[in-house]
């Protein structure tokens, strides 16, 4: 059934693009952050383990809550692997265990959303007039800015 809250048919369905592309984002990111979970190695190995464990759990959430938001908006979400790997603007990049790869990689990765998320609000909320996605893309924009600075804090220079 057609939802009908409010938002143009043509406006819903750009914002459910842009949130599907950001869905394959933090479903690459979760994976990524899973294999470093598995795969790192280091006289903290244990510090690290937990401190990725601690990331994908928020970004398990943080993936349920976008797909269901695509769904709050009358669409539907995407859910293939290949389609997330077609969609993201993320790269998978190479199997490292070296701690200070993955937290680069990680950190790019955390402030390439954010960067994309601070956009999104301002489109959302002026050019589509979905305030709803607006604010809910600026949730997840503080809680990206917040593992980036995390992350950030480990990375030797
Ligand atoms: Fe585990």
């Amino acid at each position: 059934m057609k939802a009908n809250i409010g938002i143009a048919d043509n406006h819903a369905q750009a914002v459910a693009e842009k949130l599907n592309k950001l869905l394959a984002d933090e479903f690459v990111l979760y994976a990524k952050t899973r294999n470093y979970h598995w795969n790192v190695e280091g006289p903290n190995f244990m510090e690290m383990h937990k401190f990725y464990e601690g990331m994908y759990e928020e970004l398990d959430e943080v993936i349920d809550s976008v797909a269901e938001r695509i769904r709050k908006i009358g669409h539907y979400s995407e859910g293939r692997l290949k389609d997330f790997i077609k969609l993201t603007n993320l790269e998978e990049g190479e199997y490292t265990n070296d701690q200070n790869t993955q937290l680069k990689n990680l950190l790019d990765d955390h402030e390439t959303i954010a960067r994309y998320l601070r956009t999104d609000i301002t489109t959302f909320a002026e050019q589509y007039k979905d305030l709803g996605s607006s604010d809910f893309v600026t949730g997840l924009l503080q809680k990206h800015e917040q593992w980036a600075w995390f992350i950030r804090s480990y990375i030797k220079k």
